[in-house]
């Protein structure tokens, strides 16, 4: 069979992570999470002290950091220089910060061309998470999702998340980075004209699963 392509974006908190990855291990697919990517970058610029509000400085580093992403759904990695960071990237200063790097065409254009290169030598196919993954960076995927949540829904689940009592400020935040994405001049988050929309909001992870599984299934 020839490989599947399954390209899936949405805003934060409508559980595209898990969804992913729960697809692909159950379709025998790689999973790549490009927001890992953008925060590896994000993660290396504030180790080496440049300002991530300095877009010129960002744009002239952005071809320094080697990042690898590993593919299995049970067992994602992401290295820089060889550095594990699934942790460090997680934080709340990466998090504030990974929206002012990724707006920055260079850093766009060097994940774009690392995430191309991650799909094309998938030999079963590879579901895809992002925020462009269907409009820019795989525009001839075989399914394109978007997945959707009301702001509430989004908070709630995020604050699950992190544990963190403070569903106000979490929600805050979400709707500010989510803002940032959608309004930034290149590639901005945003549904694909053949994307299918699915709403998550009333939905369980284990019903949103089904939904895409079944959708990839009639493609294969
Ligand atoms: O998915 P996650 O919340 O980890 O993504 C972190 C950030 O990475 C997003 O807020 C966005 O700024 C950036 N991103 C992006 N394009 C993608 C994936 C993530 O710009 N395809």
């Amino acid at each position: 069979a020839p490989a599947v392509i399954v390209a899936i974006d949405g805003p934060s908190g409508t559980g595209k992570s898990s969804t992913s990855k729960a697809v692909a291990a159950q379709l025998g697919l790689s999973y790549l999470d490009t927001g890992a990517q953008y925060r590896a970058i994000t993660w290396w610029m504030v180790t080496n002290g440049i300002d991530t509000d300095d877009a010129q400085a960002v744009a002239a580093a952005a071809d320094k950091p080697e990042i690898l992403s590993g593919t299995a759904p049970e067992n994602p990695t992401i290295t820089v220089d060889g550095v594990d960071v699934a942790a460090p990237i997680r934080t709340q200063e990466v998090t504030s910060k990974v929206s002012a790097v990724s707006a920055v065409p260079e850093v766009r254009a060097r994940i774009t061309e690392l995430q191309r290169a991650i799909a094309a030598s998938a030999v079963t196919g590879i579901v895809v998470e992002g925020r462009d993954i269907g409009t820019t960076v795989l525009p001839d995927a075989d399914l394109k999702i978007f997945l959707t949540a009301s702001a509430e829904a989004r908070a709630a689940r995020r604050s699950g998340e992190l544990k963190d009592a403070d569903v106000k400020a979490t929600r805050e935040a979400l709707i500010k980075r989510d803002a940032a994405d959608s309004t930034r001049k290149t590639s901005p988050l945003a549904k694909a004209d053949d994307a299918v929309e699915v709403d998550t909001t009333d939905l369980t992870l284990q019903q949103v699963i089904e939904c895409v599984v079944s959708l990839v299934e009639e493609k294969r």
